[in-house]
């Protein structure tokens, strides 16, 4: 795969500006980095709100050569990608929250923002915020942690960048020639709350004991009611 990879120093939204590239008809493999955002978007309508010296913001326009598979599903291949990513550059105890937060702990170091040209699979805008050093008081409700916490030495944002991108190749072939279903036990093996009793809210609502994740992406859990299927929401840790 071929990267074209531009930087800017100040955008709205890289997820917003990529997609209108990709309507303009920009080749898979672009790349745009923004240094700062001023209307930075997060998963469900929320901002997105990083620090630019102490932050990786990207988005990614992947074409997939044909229709793949269950767009939910997506978004943990890309999770995946990341922690592989990092790994590579010797990253330790990254763990996976579905859909597709990246934690350290349960502090949230990376979320991830996908978005489909016209609906359709085919194209993804891959949206990336990665926290380099732990944050104070930013973006949501939820701690955040950040990279130099997994590793011994921080590497440069260029070194990051290219491992992530090396990594998210690999995976995203994977993921268009074979699905979901060739990733599922590597995602389900980094999953942070596996076997963790969780409440689900924001697309759909329920509580139970996390089963770990189906071929389709789903979230399974054990619930009082039975065996659900997630395919849309917010999972939290439940205090027992
Ligand atoms: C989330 O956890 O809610 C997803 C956050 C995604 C943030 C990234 S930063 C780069 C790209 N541009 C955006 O406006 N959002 C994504």
């Amino acid at each position: 795969c071929r990267y074209d990879i531009d930087a800017v120093a100040e955008c709205d939204s890289s997820n917003s500006r990529l997609l209108e590239r990709a309507a303009a008809g920009a080749p898979s493999g672009t790349v745009l980095v923004a240094e700062r955002q001023t209307a930075g978007r997060g998963r469900r309508g929320r901002s997105w709100i990083s620090a630019p010296a102490d932050s990786l913001t990207f988005s990614l326009l992947w074409r997939f050569p044909h229709q793949s598979d269950a767009p939910a599903a997506l978004s943990l291949a890309v999770g995946l990608a990341l922690v592989r990513g990092l790994e590579a550059l010797g990253a330790r105890g990254i763990g996976l929250k579905w859909p597709n937060d990246l934690l350290i702990g349960d502090s949230k170091l990376a979320g991830i923002l996908v978005e489909l040209q016209a609906g359709e699979l085919r194209s993804a805008v891959i949206g990336i915020g990665l926290n380099l050093r732990r944050p104070n008081g930013l973006s949501e409700d939820v701690a955040a942690a950040g990279l130099d916490q997994a590793l011994a030495a921080l590497p440069t944002r260029e070194v990051v960048l290219a491992a992530l991108l090396a990594a998210l190749a690999q995976t995203l072939d994977a993921y268009g020639s074979s699905g979901f279903a060739s990733l599922r036990n590597e995602w389900q093996a980094r999953h942070a709350w596996q076997g963790l009793p969780v409440r689900v809210s924001g697309g759909e609502a329920a509580e139970g004991l996390c089963l770990g994740v189906g071929d389709d992406g789903a979230l399974n859990l054990d619930t009082p009611q039975g065996l659900r299927r997630i395919l849309a929401g917010d999972v939290s840790l439940r205090a027992v």
